[in-house]
């Protein structure tokens, strides 16, 4: 019989998940059994396809529309989850921008960090509990003339570290992914189309083609999942190769 993750009966919130990365792993997630908890700034009007997409795997995805670079919503979404579901087994923290220095730190440190605490209580009463970051390969090569995207994906980078390390004890693992390359409407605000994007970056990819959204969301599930049971404090590298031998 084939290996199967199963995450039936376990639920997950996914910051930033109205498209690209989180939009995958709300999706991958929600594939694996879990209810899925979608949170976005997007109006619920452009949120509903990527509901019904998501809803074509059995499991219809909750929306919680909050902006989560307010300190407070972010407690209020863990808290608004927890009344509709009563439990939450993972955290992605995934929404990310390119923006100024204030809104980079708090959407990339200052939200991953709140919406963490905000989870952390209720994961160790059950004494168990997955959170994903989702950080960037920019924080070990010093990116692409991004200053404030560089040193706020680094905070989420050390975050990884001090909750994996205070978290753990409470039964929480903490991991993130550490992605490059990979297509999404963030990576094409830099490139006029896909063809001068791919153009770009495919002769430096070991694997001669970019990443998509399935590729960082596979990471992320396993990092859910069994299989990792003992991994905490990881960072794992999907960038097909690009920094390390490309
Ligand atoms: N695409 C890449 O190549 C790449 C590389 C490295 C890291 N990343 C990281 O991956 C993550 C996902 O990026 P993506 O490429 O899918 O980008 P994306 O722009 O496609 O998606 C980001 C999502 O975050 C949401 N968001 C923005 N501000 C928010 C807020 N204040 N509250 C709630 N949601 C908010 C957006 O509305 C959007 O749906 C980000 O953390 C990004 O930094 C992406």
């Amino acid at each position: 019989m084939a290996y199967t993750i199963d995450l039936d009966g376990k639920v997950a919130i996914v910051t930033g998940a109205a498209k690209g990365i989180g939009k995958a792993t709300a999706n991958l997630l929600a594939k694996a059994g879990a209810q899925v908890v979608i949170d976005d700034i997007v109006s619920q009007e452009t949120v509903k396809p990527v509901l019904d997409e998501i809803g074509l795997t059995g499991k219809q995805p909750f929306y919680i529309q909050k902006d989560i670079s307010v300190e407070e919503n972010c407690r209020e979404l863990v808290k608004d989850a927890l009344a509709q579901f009563g439990r939450i087994d993972i955290l992605v923290n995934n929404a990310g921008v390119v923006a100024d220095w204030d809104k980079s730190y708090a959407i990339h440190v200052k939200a991953l960090h709140f919406c963490s605490e905000a989870v952390k209580d209720h994961m160790a009463e059950r004494g168990s509990g997955r959170i994903v970051n989702i950080t960037s390969t920019c924080v070990l090569t010093g990116g692409t003339g991004i200053p404030q995207y560089v040193a706020t994906k680094a905070g989420a980078y050390s975050l990884t570290r001090y909750q994996a390390k205070t978290y753990a004890p409470l039964g929480i693992l903490v991991n993130a992914v550490m992605p490059a390359v990979i297509m999404s409407d963030m990576i094409m605000t830099r490139y006029a189309s896909e063809e001068e994007m791919q153009a770009h970056y495919i002769p430096q990819m070991p694997v001669r083609r970019i990443g998509y959204p399935e590729d960082v969301a596979n990471v992320v599930l396993f990092l859910c999942s069994d299989l990792s049971s003992f991994v905490n404090g990881e960072i794992i590298v999907a960038d097909g190769g690009r920094m390390y031998v490309g």
